[in-house]
């Protein structure tokens, strides 16, 4: 029989707090007031009567602004995200300390984005509290938030996937400033996706037909946070069309690394169960590979149709 999700919890506890003391030991302590050009900064119109936004107030490419407003709603949610592992995970013991470690942690990564955004006058202040509100009102649940093994095989993957887009959003500014302060914030998404990983790791070892079947339900039906963000479509497409998150990068460098992290392929001594989820994961792996393959010849398509346009 499998374990239920309250044994579990506590078969799982003494590997929660040997990596949340990996963790300690690894994070580094970091101000985001240091990674903002403040002298850059002009009052606002409005209550202090300073000057109103404009377009051209910077010269962050378009798609580099939007990547940076879809990363910061995505940190806004924390909320959300706190209540969904705080309830699954618990609030004692190591799963309550990492919870709450890990929420003061992704606390930074919002405070950073807005203040820089803010000060280098990147995006609509106006615009972007609205969307904030909008997108925090209509908050987040997770598609699997009363499995243990389904939520830690989530967030292995979205910590590496936000790791990924921060970076490359980074890059996208063409600001040196950006690039810094987005990469500090990657790191961090690094060693939330180790903790996460090394997790379910260890799951794989006590129940791995269970751990299997989390994974490929996850892998199958993963979608981003910001996912409800308002026109998320829209704005995902012109980030993948950049480079910044697309599926190959989803494929590749988020789901097939952890993937082999955890051995999922060469694994022995799965039952019926086990062995037809890895079954469907690989089909689903092999799906996404043509997909990925399909986008990128229409955006190789589109690139040379706008380079023959001039
Ligand atoms: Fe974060
Ligand atoms: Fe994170």
């Amino acid at each position: 029989m499998p374990l239920d999700q309250t044994a579990l919890l506590t078969e799982l506890e003494p590997v929660v707090a040997a990596n949340l003391d990996r963790h300690l030991s690894l994070a580094k302590e970091w101000f985001p007031h240091e990674y903002v050009p403040w002298s850059d900064g002009r009052t606002f119109d409005g209550i202090l009567g300073g000057e109103p936004w404009h377009q051209g107030d910077s010269e962050l490419p378009d798609v580099a602004r939007t990547a940076l407003i879809v990363n910061l709603l995505t940190e806004d949610n924390l909320p959300s995200y706190h209540h969904e592992i705080a309830t699954l995970f618990g609030r004692d013991g190591a799963w309550g300390t990492w919870v709450h470690r890990w929420t003061a942690e992704e606390g930074r990564h919002g405070i950073a984005i807005r203040d820089y955004l803010t000060v280098s006058r990147a995006v609509d202040p106006v615009a972007l509290e609205r969307a904030r509100m909008a997108h925090m009102q209509a908050g987040y649940a997770n598609a699997h938030d009363d499995e243990v093994l389904h939520s830690v095989a989530y967030v292995a993957f979205q910590e590496l996937a936000t790791r990924i887009s921060h970076r490359n959003t980074g890059r996208a500014t063409g600001d040196p400033i950006a690039e810094q302060l987005l990469a500090r914030v990657a790191a961090d998404e690094n060693l939330h996706m180790v903790f996460y990983r090394n997790l379910l790791g260890a799951a794989f070892d006590i129940e791995p037909n269970s751990a299997m079947r989390a994974v490929a339900d996850v892998v199958a039906g993963f979608q981003m946070p910001g996912a409800n963000i308002e026109g998320f479509g829209r704005k995902a497409l012109s980030i993948a069309l950049a480079g910044i998150y697309d599926l190959r990068q989803h494929r590749d460098e988020v789901l097939q690394p952890v993937l082999r992290q955890w051995n999922v392929w060469d694994r022995t001594g799965l039952d019926a169960e086990g062995e037809k989820a890895r079954e469907q994961l690989a089909t689903q792996m092999q799906d996404l590979e043509t997909q990925a393959a399909r986008f990128e010849e229409k955006r190789e398509a589109r690139r040379q149709r706008q380079a023959t346009r001039g």
